[in-house]
Protein backbone atom coordinates (compact mmCIF):
# COMPACT_ATOMS: atom_id res chain seq x y z
CA UNK A 1 0.00 0.00 0.00
CA UNK A 2 1.08 3.55 -1.04
CA UNK A 3 1.72 5.95 1.93
CA UNK A 4 -0.50 8.73 1.70
CA UNK A 5 -3.66 10.62 0.85
CA UNK A 6 -5.15 10.53 -2.93
CA UNK A 7 -8.04 12.06 -4.32
CA UNK A 8 -10.34 11.35 -6.81
CA UNK A 9 -12.38 13.93 -7.96
CA UNK A 10 -15.37 13.98 -10.28
CA UNK A 11 -18.82 14.95 -11.12
CA UNK A 12 -20.68 11.60 -9.93
CA UNK A 13 -24.11 12.64 -11.36
CA UNK A 14 -24.69 9.58 -10.56
CA UNK A 15 -22.24 7.16 -9.27
CA UNK A 16 -22.22 4.39 -11.71
CA UNK A 17 -20.71 0.77 -11.04
CA UNK A 18 -17.25 1.81 -12.96
CA UNK A 19 -16.80 4.43 -10.23
CA UNK A 20 -17.63 2.30 -7.67
CA UNK A 21 -15.08 -0.46 -9.13
CA UNK A 22 -12.27 2.44 -9.26
CA UNK A 23 -12.59 3.20 -5.57
CA UNK A 24 -12.37 -0.48 -4.55
CA UNK A 25 -9.07 -0.66 -6.04
CA UNK A 26 -7.71 3.11 -5.67
CA UNK A 27 -8.68 1.79 -1.57
CA UNK A 28 -6.21 -0.81 -1.92
CA UNK A 29 -3.65 0.64 -3.26
CA UNK A 30 -3.53 3.86 -1.26
CA UNK A 31 -3.55 4.27 2.08
CA UNK A 32 -6.65 7.17 2.15
CA UNK A 33 -8.61 7.72 -0.82
CA UNK A 34 -10.98 11.25 -0.52
CA UNK A 35 -13.82 11.03 -3.39
CA UNK A 36 -14.27 14.52 -3.81
CA UNK A 37 -17.30 15.89 -5.72
CA UNK A 38 -17.16 19.11 -7.44
CA UNK A 39 -19.98 21.44 -6.22
CA UNK A 40 -19.83 24.49 -8.73
CA UNK A 41 -19.64 22.18 -12.09
CA UNK A 42 -21.20 24.61 -14.86
CA UNK A 43 -23.68 21.46 -16.20
CA UNK A 44 -27.07 21.64 -14.32
CA UNK A 45 -26.84 18.14 -12.36
CA UNK A 46 -29.40 15.48 -12.27
CA UNK A 47 -28.68 15.17 -8.67
CA UNK A 48 -27.36 17.31 -5.86
CA UNK A 49 -24.45 17.47 -4.39
CA UNK A 50 -26.23 16.21 -0.96
CA UNK A 51 -27.78 13.56 -3.12
CA UNK A 52 -24.60 12.57 -4.40
CA UNK A 53 -23.14 12.39 -1.12
CA UNK A 54 -25.30 10.52 0.37
CA UNK A 55 -24.92 8.41 -1.94
CA UNK A 56 -21.59 7.95 -2.13
CA UNK A 57 -21.38 7.50 1.54
CA UNK A 58 -23.64 4.62 1.59
CA UNK A 59 -21.58 2.81 -1.29
CA UNK A 60 -18.55 3.14 0.68
CA UNK A 61 -19.44 3.03 3.88
CA UNK A 62 -17.44 -0.43 4.11
CA UNK A 63 -14.00 0.81 3.13
CA UNK A 64 -12.72 1.98 5.88
CA UNK A 65 -9.75 4.20 4.22
CA UNK A 66 -12.98 5.60 1.64
CA UNK A 67 -13.63 9.37 2.37
CA UNK A 68 -16.55 11.36 0.43
CA UNK A 69 -16.13 15.13 0.53
CA UNK A 70 -16.87 18.18 -2.02
CA UNK A 71 -15.08 20.73 -2.94
CA UNK A 72 -15.05 24.24 -5.19
CA UNK A 73 -12.77 26.19 -7.19
CA UNK A 74 -9.27 24.19 -8.63
CA UNK A 75 -9.28 20.84 -7.73
CA UNK A 76 -5.07 20.92 -7.10
CA UNK A 77 -5.65 23.77 -4.74
CA UNK A 78 -8.73 21.20 -2.74
CA UNK A 79 -5.89 18.41 -3.30
CA UNK A 80 -3.28 20.81 -1.40
CA UNK A 81 -5.68 21.48 1.28
CA UNK A 82 -5.83 17.97 2.37
CA UNK A 83 -2.00 16.86 1.59
CA UNK A 84 -2.91 14.42 -1.29
CA UNK A 85 0.05 13.55 -2.75
CA UNK A 86 -1.95 11.86 -5.95
CA UNK A 87 -5.20 12.58 -8.39
CA UNK A 88 -6.40 9.29 -8.84
CA UNK A 89 -8.83 9.13 -12.33
CA UNK A 90 -10.21 6.33 -14.55
CA UNK A 91 -9.24 5.21 -18.13
CA UNK A 92 -11.74 3.46 -19.62
CA UNK A 93 -11.03 3.75 -23.57
CA UNK A 94 -8.73 5.43 -25.69
CA UNK A 95 -11.63 7.83 -26.49
CA UNK A 96 -11.04 8.90 -22.28
CA UNK A 97 -7.69 9.45 -23.13
CA UNK A 98 -7.06 12.76 -24.66
CA UNK A 99 -9.29 14.51 -22.39
CA UNK A 100 -7.11 13.19 -19.23
CA UNK A 101 -3.89 13.56 -20.94
CA UNK A 102 -5.10 17.24 -20.96
CA UNK A 103 -6.40 18.25 -17.71
CA UNK A 104 -3.37 15.48 -16.11
CA UNK A 105 -0.81 18.15 -17.67
CA UNK A 106 -2.69 21.28 -17.08
CA UNK A 107 -3.37 19.96 -13.41
CA UNK A 108 0.65 19.37 -13.43
CA UNK A 109 1.30 23.07 -14.57
CA UNK A 110 -0.91 24.24 -11.82
CA UNK A 111 0.98 21.90 -8.81
CA UNK A 112 3.90 20.05 -10.00
CA UNK A 113 4.22 18.25 -6.72
CA UNK A 114 1.08 16.31 -7.46
CA UNK A 115 1.00 12.77 -10.03
CA UNK A 116 -1.67 12.25 -11.71
CA UNK A 117 -2.09 8.16 -12.13
CA UNK A 118 -4.39 6.39 -13.91
CA UNK A 119 -6.63 2.98 -13.05
CA UNK A 120 -8.50 0.58 -15.43
CA UNK A 121 -12.09 -0.40 -14.39
CA UNK A 122 -13.02 -3.62 -15.00
CA UNK A 123 -14.08 -4.25 -19.01
CA UNK A 124 -17.16 -4.64 -18.39
CA UNK A 125 -17.78 -1.05 -17.13
CA UNK A 126 -15.76 -0.33 -20.06
CA UNK A 127 -18.91 1.69 -21.81
CA UNK A 128 -21.11 2.86 -18.54
CA UNK A 129 -20.92 6.59 -18.34
CA UNK A 130 -22.77 8.66 -15.70
CA UNK A 131 -23.66 10.63 -19.21
CA UNK A 132 -25.37 7.56 -20.86
CA UNK A 133 -26.81 6.40 -17.48
CA UNK A 134 -28.80 9.17 -17.14
CA UNK A 135 -29.68 9.73 -21.03
CA UNK A 136 -31.26 5.82 -20.19
CA UNK A 137 -32.75 6.07 -17.35
CA UNK A 138 -34.65 9.84 -18.30
CA UNK A 139 -36.13 8.03 -21.32
CA UNK A 140 -37.23 5.10 -18.63
CA UNK A 141 -34.64 2.35 -19.68
CA UNK A 142 -33.31 -0.23 -17.48
CA UNK A 143 -29.62 0.71 -15.71
CA UNK A 144 -29.67 -1.99 -13.91
CA UNK A 145 -26.01 -3.80 -13.60
CA UNK A 146 -24.69 -0.31 -14.59
CA UNK A 147 -24.99 1.70 -11.22
CA UNK A 148 -25.47 0.30 -7.82
CA UNK A 149 -28.96 -0.67 -6.52
CA UNK A 150 -29.40 2.51 -4.17
CA UNK A 151 -28.56 4.46 -7.37
CA UNK A 152 -31.30 2.89 -9.59
CA UNK A 153 -33.77 3.31 -6.40
CA UNK A 154 -32.80 6.98 -6.50
CA UNK A 155 -33.02 7.41 -10.40
CA UNK A 156 -36.32 5.47 -10.57
CA UNK A 157 -37.58 7.75 -7.88
CA UNK A 158 -36.45 11.09 -9.30
CA UNK A 159 -37.63 9.69 -12.94
CA UNK A 160 -41.09 7.82 -11.87
CA UNK A 161 -43.01 9.69 -14.52
CA UNK A 162 -40.18 8.83 -17.52
CA UNK A 163 -40.58 4.88 -16.04
CA UNK A 164 -44.34 5.14 -16.42
CA UNK A 165 -44.81 6.44 -19.29
CA UNK A 166 -42.24 3.56 -20.83
CA UNK A 167 -43.54 1.23 -19.05
CA UNK A 168 -47.29 2.47 -20.66
CA UNK A 169 -45.91 2.76 -24.30
CA UNK A 170 -43.91 -0.69 -23.79
CA UNK A 171 -47.37 -2.41 -23.26
CA UNK A 172 -48.97 -0.47 -26.16
CA UNK A 173 -46.31 -2.12 -28.29
CA UNK A 174 -47.37 -5.53 -26.61
CA UNK A 175 -50.84 -4.91 -27.55
CA UNK A 176 -50.54 -3.47 -30.72
CA UNK A 177 -48.49 -6.73 -31.85
CA UNK A 178 -50.89 -9.26 -30.07
CA UNK A 179 -54.00 -7.59 -31.85
CA UNK A 180 -52.14 -7.65 -35.56
CA UNK A 181 -51.20 -11.28 -34.53
CA UNK A 182 -54.78 -12.20 -34.55
CA UNK A 183 -56.13 -10.22 -37.49
CA UNK A 184 -52.99 -12.29 -39.51
CA UNK A 185 -54.17 -15.19 -37.65
CA UNK A 186 -58.16 -15.24 -38.64
CA UNK A 187 -56.85 -13.95 -42.63
CA UNK A 188 -54.69 -17.12 -42.94
CA UNK A 189 -57.54 -19.62 -41.21
CA UNK A 190 -60.08 -17.93 -43.65
CA UNK A 191 -57.71 -18.10 -46.25
CA UNK A 192 -57.19 -22.18 -45.67
O1 LIG B 1 -16.24 13.31 -13.66
P1 LIG B 1 -15.77 14.48 -14.45
O2 LIG B 1 -16.90 15.43 -14.72
O3 LIG B 1 -15.03 14.07 -15.69
O4 LIG B 1 -14.72 15.28 -13.51
C1 LIG B 1 -14.05 16.40 -13.97
C2 LIG B 1 -13.36 17.13 -12.78
C3 LIG B 1 -14.37 17.48 -11.71
C4 LIG B 1 -12.31 16.22 -12.20
C5 LIG B 1 -12.67 18.41 -13.34
O5 LIG B 1 -13.59 19.13 -14.10
C6 LIG B 1 -12.10 19.31 -12.26
O6 LIG B 1 -11.15 18.96 -11.58
N1 LIG B 1 -12.73 20.48 -12.08
C7 LIG B 1 -12.36 21.43 -11.07
C8 LIG B 1 -11.79 22.71 -11.67
C9 LIG B 1 -10.34 22.49 -12.05
O7 LIG B 1 -9.49 22.22 -11.23
N2 LIG B 1 -10.08 22.61 -13.36
C10 LIG B 1 -8.78 22.39 -13.94
C11 LIG B 1 -8.58 20.93 -14.25
S1 LIG B 1 -7.62 20.75 -15.66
Amino acid sequence: MNKGIAIYPGSFDPPTNGHLDLIQRGSKIFEELVVAILRNSEKSPMFSVAERLEMLRALTADLKNVRIDTFNGLMVEYAKSIDAICILRGIRAISDYEYELQMALMNRKLEPTLETVFMMPADKYSYVSSRLVREVAQAGGPVKGLVPEVVEQKLREKLEPAYKFHDANIGEAAADEKSNKKTSDKKRKKKA
